[in-house]
């Protein structure tokens, strides 16, 4: 019983994260601390020319340590490089870019 209960909920939580989970999961560079990199990725993201160029508007950048077990918190991430098509909050109308890619591999990160 508790656990029928309990679907509503886990469903729910569920559809929250799979909308909104753009992490990917990286290696940050060889001999970068998880701060320096989250401080480069963050420089980087947020001055990004090419989403400049096409006329966006910067969103976040996300930085968690560690890989989706929370494991190797030291030298693996979780990374976004948001920006979008408007100035102020992000609404349903809204169109979120992601440059993740780009930006990690400008920093010299690698997929894990
Ligand atoms: C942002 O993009 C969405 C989806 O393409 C669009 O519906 C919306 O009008 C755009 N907003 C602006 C301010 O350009």
């Amino acid at each position: 019983m508790q656990f029928l209960l309990a679907i509503p909920f886990f469903c729910a939580a569920l559809s929250l994260v799979r909308a909104e989970d753009n992490r990917l999961s990286y290696f940050i560079p060889v001999g970068d601390t998880i701060d320096v990199f989250t401080a480069d990725f963050d420089a980087t993201c947020s001055t990004w020319a090419p989403a400049i160029s096409q006329g966006l508007f910067f969103s976040e950048a996300f930085v968690e340590p560690g890989d989706f077990q929370g494991k190797n918190a030291d030298t693996e991430a979780l990374i976004f490089c948001d920006w979008k098509n408007v100035t102020g909050a992000i609404t349903s109308d809204s169109q979120i870019t992601t440059f993740t890619v780009d930006v990690a591999a400008s920093l010299g990160a690698t997929p894990a």
